[in-house]
């Protein structure tokens, strides 16, 4: 049975993700935070015919990272995947930010929290020629205004993840990295606002977003089919290669992505 764990299960992205594997009766490990929400997570998905696991987690934590891994390796004896997904949203423009404490917190959760738990799983994934899953954004494809928090950890996964997949090349894990674009989640009424508080609204339109089972079955095919990278919207594809050619067209598209109430001020 091939044993798979996800960051960020406990909603949006990961439980999605977590409800379409459970349909292929593998055995599912759920980190988050918040262990209610993952233990109904798993209840479904035992409904479903998988095992579970749930492990709460904060990733921002270098011990629960490693804490995660031994629990899942003590429950089923191996690793065949990590879909390293947790992850916090942020939108502020870079000037209106005072305290930047709250950029290193969001590195650790969406970057350290990806590099934590792939070091712990890495060496269960060579023994299982296993795969990665790294869950980045189109903001870490292209530079969005409002959004050098955010885009940092994004570009960062996507740089670290690249370099990984040439490393483990050799020893048969597979590194996917997922660009999706706007997907219709809480995460962006979640993420930090300038203040480090909680911005309690979406700063993007919404009105094109993909559906949450849409991305999940896009990411899953990934992992599965061992792509390297899964880009989502035709949009993503075309703006990743526009940007060298036209990269003044490609910051009004990113600009236009923006509600015009927090389009920064000229
Ligand atoms: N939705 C989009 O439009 C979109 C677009 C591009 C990329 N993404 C990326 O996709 C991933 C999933 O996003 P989503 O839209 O599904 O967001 P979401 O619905 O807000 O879910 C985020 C998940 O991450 C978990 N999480 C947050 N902080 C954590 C921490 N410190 N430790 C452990 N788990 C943590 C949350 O659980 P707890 O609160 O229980 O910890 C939750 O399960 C993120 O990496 C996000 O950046 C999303």
């Amino acid at each position: 049975m091939q044993v798979i764990i996800i960051t960020g299960a406990s909603d949006g992205i990961g439980a999605e993700m977590a409800h379409q594997l459970a349909q292929k009766g593998v055995a599912l490990v759920l980190a988050a935070r918040k262990e209610a929400a993952l233990q109904a997570v798993a209840a479904a998905c035992n409904a479903a015919g998988a095992e579970t696991l749930v492990v709460p987690t904060d990733v921002a934590q270098q011990e629960q990272c490693r804490h995660l891994v031994a629990a899942a390796v003590e429950r089923f004896g191996r690793v065949d995947a990590l879909v390293n997904n947790a992850g916090r949203s942020a939108h502020a423009l870079f000037e209106e930010v005072t305290d930047l404490g709250w950029y290193e917190d969001l590195m650790k959760v969406n970057l350290w929290g990806a590099i934590w738990c792939t070091h712990a799983a890495l060496p269960y994934l060579k023994a299982s020629q296993g795969r990665i899953v790294a869950v980045s954004s189109l903001a870490g494809l292209v530079g969005v205004p409002g959004r050098t928090a955010y885009g940092a950890t994004k570009f960062a996964m996507a740089g670290f993840f690249e370099a990984l997949r040439a490393e483990l090349k050799p020893h048969g894990v597979s590194v996917t990295t997922a660009y999706p674009g706007v997907v219709d989640t809480q995460i962006r009424y979640r993420g930090y606002n300038a203040a480090g508080g909680e911005l309690g609204k979406s700063s993007l339109r919404e009105d094109a977003a993909m559906p949450v089972a849409e991305c999940a079955r896009l990411i899953i095919e990934g992992m599965q089919g061992r792509k390297r990278e899964v880009v989502m919207t035709a949009k993503g594809r075309l703006g990743r290669w526009l940007k060298l050619l036209a990269p003044g067209l490609i910051e009004k598209m990113a600009l236009n992505a923006l509600k015009d109430d927090v389009k920064p001020h000229t």
